[in-house]
């Protein structure tokens, strides 16, 4: 399940339509290089659950949680932390049990957590053409229409 955008507004587009299929306890694990539009996707899905507040970068705190929308939103870039443990440490899934849980570089935690998860990649295939895929884990995620949000 994939699209091509070819701006950021375009990819923003594609994360805010996924907010119509998103509940709380919902974990996006976000996956591609620097600067492929992570935050540009996130930021996206903030303004689709309903968020006013815009979202920056969490690079520095790790984590942020933005309480305003339909659905709360926590969004976590796991980038700058060395290991898996100190992922784990910060209980960010206990934290966004009533959330949406985006998290950056998520790839680093994919082994460690539970099965249900939509793995998000974004692959940068020009100077402002990406290629987005969708990966659903789990029961809950295969029944979603995620044509609607690639289309
Ligand atoms: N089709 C596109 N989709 C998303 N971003 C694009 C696209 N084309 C160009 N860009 C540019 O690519 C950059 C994406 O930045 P963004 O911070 O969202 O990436 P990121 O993957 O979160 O990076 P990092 O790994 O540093 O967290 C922005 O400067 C944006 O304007
Ligand atoms: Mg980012």
């Amino acid at each position: 399940m994939k699209t091509t955008t070819v701006s950021d507004a375009q990819t923003r587009a594609v994360g805010r339509r996924l907010a119509s299929l998103l509940r709380p306890n919902d974990v996006l694990l976000l996956c591609g290089p620097l600067g492929s539009g992570k935050t540009a996707f996130v930021a996206g899905l903030a303004e689709g659950l309903g968020i006013d507040e815009p979202v920056t970068s969490p690079s520095f705190v790790i984590a942020r949680r933005y309480d305003g929308g339909f659905i709360p939103l926590v969004h976590a870039d796991v980038y700058r932390l060395g290991s898996l443990n100190e992922v784990l440490d910060l209980d960010l899934f206990d934290e966004a049990r009533d959330a949406v849980l985006a998290i950056e570089w998520g790839d680093a935690v994919a082994g460690a957590i539970p099965g249900e998860y939509l793995r998000i990649v974004i692959d940068v295939t020009g100077d402002e053409e990406r290629q987005i895929t969708f990966e659903p884990h789990g029961t809950s995620w295969a029944p979603r229409p995620f044509q609607d949000v690639l289309s």
